[in-house]
């Protein structure tokens, strides 16, 4: 499973691609108004950090709208994939976009019916998100599992990111399921990170180094 980062905050983007673990970034506009920027500026700027897919997500509610949104968006950088809400009016974008050779990650999936119709419109990735399903009582690792085995079942090309992680659990689960893509927030990223254990063993090899004379 790859990693993305889901957020639009520079300087955690440069932090975790410093890791060497991120091969793209996803925003959504609440990612982007939290950082209070010129949203072209931010995009620009994270292509400029990440060599790998950068979700940028539409605002237009109607496909025609979408696709002059998406053309503009794709003019920023060959690594902008465009975000489209799962609607009618966004699977029309997607196939358009699709046929422009315009790259697709349907948003706001939460049922294995809507990431089949997105596959099937040319969407590039879908994202279900596992903790706003988990937030109304549905278990949302259920619905990845069910679109990683749909798909494998149809060889459909479309990438599934799981989206929505909120906790180092979502990511395990997802792994296991056979997700091609987990798309992580940094708070998540630190928190895979970390282990007592392993600052404990760093803390007594250095105390135990010390304690011989002639490390000092
Ligand atoms: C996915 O691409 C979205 O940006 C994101 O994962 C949504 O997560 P949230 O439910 O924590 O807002």
């Amino acid at each position: 499973m790859k990693f993305f980062i889901d957020t639009a905050n520079v300087e955690e983007i440069r932090e975790v691609n410093e890791w060497g673990v991120i091969s793209g970034v996803t925003t959504n506009p609440s990612l982007i108004a939290k950082e209070g920027r010129d949203f072209k500026g931010v995009i620009k700027e994270i292509t400029d950090i990440v060599d790998g897919p950068i979700s940028a997500e539409v605002i237009s509610l109607d496909a025609n709208g979408m696709v002059k949104e998406a053309e503009e968006l794709a003019q920023i950088h060959p690594n902008i994939v465009i975000k489209i809400p799962m609607t009618k009016e966004g699977l029309k974008a997607v196939k358009i976009l699709s046929s422009k050779g315009i790259k697709t990650n349907v948003t706001l999936v939460f049922s294995a019916n809507q990431a089949l119709l997105a596959a099937r419109a040319g969407a590039t990735y879908v994202s279900p998100f596992a903790g706003r399903m988990d937030d109304i009582g549905n278990e949302g690792m259920i619905i990845i599992g069910d679109i990683v085995e749909i798909f494998d079942i149809y060889g459909i090309e479309t990438e599934v990111i799981a989206a929505s992680i909120r906790h180092p659990m979502h990511i395990i689960e997802a792994a296991k399921l056979g997700a091609h893509i987990a798309t992580v927030p940094y708070k998540v990223f630190e928190k895979m990170l970390k282990h007592p254990m392993t600052d404990n063993g760093i803390e007594k090899f250095l105390n135990d180094w010390k304690s011989v004379e002639n490390n000092k």
